[in-house]
């Protein structure tokens, strides 16, 4: 070799071992060093040299993930320590006799510790390293056979093709989850519609099918990811003699576990982290179809045992379906706040997402076009955490033979005003505004809502009755009720009109904030009220100002400023906030007037954790009646991190960044509470 070879020959173990640390620090610890623009530096380095020296590729290099040419089909591979399956639960009471059996069996007294993890919802898949370098993948198959996608998994980001660290044993069979998470698989099918090419159902289907692929370079196209769950062969080497003392060491050599497996103690330790991830559920990044629990010691796993294809040690614990199929019945449209029709799916009640569901919505007519829902319909519907429940799609083959394409009414369901749709608004609206029955109570309900006028008692339920009755026309009316008006209504005793009346008086005190978010202008939500309210200090200055000036305020485009300077010249509305003042709402002015002289002027705040002494809205209430602006993530340009307890990535990444961190106490000294 000569010494020019020697040195490139170095240049490329180095390139190789840099690249693989920051895919590292990248994939598995979630927490890069360097900005993307170096690491692709470094790979392109990385490839000019092994394309002018073919001789110094090896099949471990980053530059290696997509192979050769695209296979005839794929080879088969034997597992020799088969892959599992798991049994399912559902109920707190399955739990409660699976955590039994295993104590009876152990003869044990105390409380068991259990590994804990999501329940991934995409395909099980089993990697062979030998030597710290990837040489085989195989699907689970039917658990002692699976198919070779060796070719394909290498393609896969999050999976390396060499370990990091040491201390690996020499044969390594680790096995995880491949999945595809939501974003990315909605893009996907974004484009395959545009191109007329045929979409996944979920994620879990865009997985299989993106890996069972003969080419890799598809393979390689797909936004797949992989998370480890468990070892299977293992040969010359020493692990961890506990579950999760194994899934850190995976993590240290470079293969990802879920961020979010936990070790819990005993029963109540695993419904609570069940809990914990039914309510995350929704905001993950990936599907997850429920969690699984482990026994953590790998000594009382094997007293334990199997039964058939599933270990008595460990259990999923499935959430409830949040897909499925039921029959329209009718398609309704119902008016809201700003009259705005929303097309609702009447539907034959189906048990989905952990509760019975016999509403669905359709969002709007172009929507309801697009997927062509009609009585009569079999459809699939979907309800995901606490999100209104949708309908996703028909099933066509079981359409009746005489259907018709839904029409949008002419009139208003409720009012029988005229309807009117922009060609560029997705959304039809009755033309009436507070003449229509329906938008007035929505717009009541929102000014009762807690956000806004914040009235304890008054729901929607009690709203409709007061509109039907004639007790209540605009909010103004709200605050001339008395015990003796209330009385007379449905189940109203009369502690609970006195409650009212005292909850009416208790709203009156309130914050321009809150009063304007309440008025219900269109587009005007909470942080653009509170930048009104900031900016004009003073609800005259707003009532006077004309559309220029709105439009100075910051994050108020062209449109917003139309809708907020309109609803001020409209005398119906001025008239309405004259009688709630003259009735007693009121606030305080915003410290002083025009945003620039407050005290938190300019500055961004982001919250981390729990505060003891306030929750989280008020908080941010607080910052921005003093001029400032709360966000939700941090960067370089947040001026402070306040840290409550059990602050989490937020703060760390503050920590990273430089970002000024103040404790619970500095934070009330300076909002001056
Ligand atoms: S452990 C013996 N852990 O669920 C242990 N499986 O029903 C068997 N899965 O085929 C697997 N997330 O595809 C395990 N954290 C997790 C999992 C998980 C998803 C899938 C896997 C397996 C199926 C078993």
């Amino acid at each position: 070799m000569t010494q020019q070879s020697s040195k490139l020959a170095e240049r490329v173990r180095q390139l190789r071992t840099e690249i693989e640390h920051h895919n590292y620090r990248y994939f598995v610890l979630d927490d890069p060093e360097v900005p993307d623009s170096r690491f692709d530096q470094l790979v392109r380095e990385l490839r000019e040299i092994e394309g002018k020296h073919p001789e110094l590729v090896t099949p471990d290099s980053p530059t290696q993930r997509i192979g050769g040419t695209p296979l005839g089909e794929f080879g088969e591979v034997q597992h020799q320590i088969p892959m599992l399956s798991l049994d399912n639960a559902f109920a707190p009471d399955d739990i409660e006799s699976f955590d039994r059996r295993i104590r009876e069996r152990l003869g044990e007294q105390h409380e068991v510790d259990y590994a804990c993890e999501p329940k991934l919802d995409g395909l099980a898949v089993s990697i062979v390293y030998r030597e710290g370098a990837l040489v085989q993948a195989a699907t689970r198959g039917d658990g002692t056979k699976g198919e070779d996608v060796t070719h394909n998994v290498r393609t896969i980001k999050t999976v390396p093709l060499r370990l990091q660290g040491s201390g690996w044993p020499a044969v390594l069979e680790v096995r995880g989850e491949v999945f595809m998470p939501i974003a990315g698989f909605e893009a996907m099918n974004q484009r395959a519609r545009e191109q007329g090419d045929k979409v996944f159902v979920n994620p879990r289907n865009a997985a299989a099918g993106s890996l069972r692929q003969l080419d890799p370079r598809i393979t390689a196209s797909r936004p797949l990811e992989m998370f480890f769950y468990g070892v299977g062969l293992v040969e010359a080497g020493k692990l961890p003699v506990q579950h999760s003392g194994i899934l850190s060491a995976l993590k240290d050599w470079g293969l990802r576990p879920s961020p979010d497996a936990a070790v819990r103690r005993g029963v109540s330790g695993l419904l609570d982290y069940y809990q914990q991830m039914q309510r995350r559920r929704p905001k993950l990044r990936y599907q997850i179809d429920g969690v699984v629990y482990k026994v953590d010691s790998l000594d009382l796993q094997r007293r334990l045992g199997f039964v058939a294809r599933a270990p008595r040690w460990a259990i999923a614990h499935k959430f409830p379906a949040e897909e499925e199929m039921t029959v329209v019945r009718d398609i309704e449209w119902q008016v809201g706040r700003t009259g705005a029709l929303t097309p609702v799916a009447r539907l034959e009640p189906v048990f989905v997402g952990g509760v019975t569901v016999s509403n669905a919505t359709l969002h709007n007519i172009d929507e309801l076009h697009r997927k062509d829902v009609r009585v009569g319909d079999t459809v699939i519907i979907r309800r995901a955490g606490d999100v209104i429940p949708e309908v996703v799609k028909i099933i066509p083959e079981r359409r009746p033979k005489r259907s018709s394409k839904v029409r949008l009414p002419q009139h208003c369901p409720v009012c029988g005003s005229m309807v009117v749709k922009e060609d560029e608004e997705a959304v039809a609206r009755c033309s009436a505004g507070l003449y229509c029955a329906a938008q007035r109570k929505e717009s009541l309900k929102h000014f009762a809502s807690r956000r806004a006028m914040d009235i304890e008692g008054l729901g929607s339920k009690l709203i409709e009755q007061l509109v039907d009755g004639g007790l209540v026309e605009s909010a103004a009316d709200l605050y001339r009720l008395t015990e003796d008006k209330l009385a007379g209504l449905e189940r109203m005793a009369e502690k609970s009109a006195a409650n009212l009346v005292a909850a009416l008086d208790t709203s009156k005190k309130t914050t321009l904030q809150r009063f304007l978010f309440a008025l219900g202008i269109r587009d005007v939500g909470e942080a653009t009220a509170a930048a009104l309210a900031g900016h004009f200090g003073r609800l005259e200055n707003l009532i006077g100002a004309d559309r220029e000036e709105i439009e100075q305020v910051p994050d108020v485009g062209p449109v917003i400023a139309e809708h907020v300077h309109g609803f001020f010249r409209e005398g119906h509305n001025r008239e309405v906030i004259q009688a709630l003042r003259r009735s007693g709402v009121d606030w305080p002015d915003v410290a002083r007037p025009l945003g620039s002289d407050l005290p938190l002027a300019g500055k961004t705040f982001v919250l981390t954790g729990a505060l003891s002494g306030m929750g989280r809205a008020e908080a941010q209430d607080r910052i921005r009646e003093l001029g400032g602006k709360a966000t939700s993530s941090v960067s370089s340009k947040t001026d402070y991190v306040v840290a409550g307890s059990d602050a989490g990535s937020k703060l760390q990444k503050a920590e990273k960044l430089g970002v000024q961190v103040l404790d619970e106490e500095q934070f009330l000294r300076l909002i001056g509470s």
